[in-house]
């Protein structure tokens, strides 16, 4: 079964820059489905939890001062293989190298304030999506187009 879901956030700078909804709308556009979506501020103690893998890295108080800084925007997007569809939608983790055509590509010039966060394995997925979403939080639901979007091959 490759229909999956993954976390993505719209990061701090994306939400002051007033470019959240054009953010979405890529995700949205493809065909994904959101099935879970809030606006929050992160509090220290999630943000330890959520970039636990990073704990001690040069970049790590910077990276949990400014995702903590300002709300973001939590999605649950559900869809085949929404892990890396996602990750590809986002582009490279610096704006200035990724490409022209992805989210971080198009609206962004930094390198930390790179607007978007995506689970980048199945696992990680599993992990961040019960950090920021209750289960009752996560919609099931159908919507008319799903025989349009995918069919039972992207299922297999
Ligand atoms: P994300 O977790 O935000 O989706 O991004 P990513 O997988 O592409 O990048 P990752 O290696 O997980 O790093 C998490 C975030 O930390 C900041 N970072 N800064 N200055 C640096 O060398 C550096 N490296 C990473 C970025 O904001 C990155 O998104
Ligand atoms: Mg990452």
């Amino acid at each position: 079964m490759s229909i999956e879901r993954t976390l993505i956030l719209i990061k701090p700078d994306g939400v002051q820059r007033g470019i959240a909804g054009e953010i979405i709308s890529r995700f949205e556009r493809t065909g994904m489905k959101i099935v879970g979506m809030k606006l929050m501020t992160m509090s220290p103690e999630l943000a330890a939890k959520h970039y636990e893998a990073h704990v001690g890295k040069g970049f790590y108080q910077g990276l949990v001062k400014f995702m903590t800084s300002s709300p973001l925007v939590a999605l649950a997007i559900e869809g085949p293989k929404a892990v890396d569809n996602c990750r590809k939608l986002m582009g490279k983790t610096f704006c200035t190298d990724a490409q022209g055509g992805t989210i971080r590509g198009d609206f962004g010039v930094s390198r930390g304030l790179n607007l978007v966060h995506g689970s980048d394995s199945a696992e990680s997925a599993k992990r961040e999506l019960g950090l920021f979403f209750k289960p009752e939080e996560m919609l099931e639901y159908s919507r008319a187009v799903d025989a349009w979007t995918w069919n039972d091959e992207d299922k297999g």
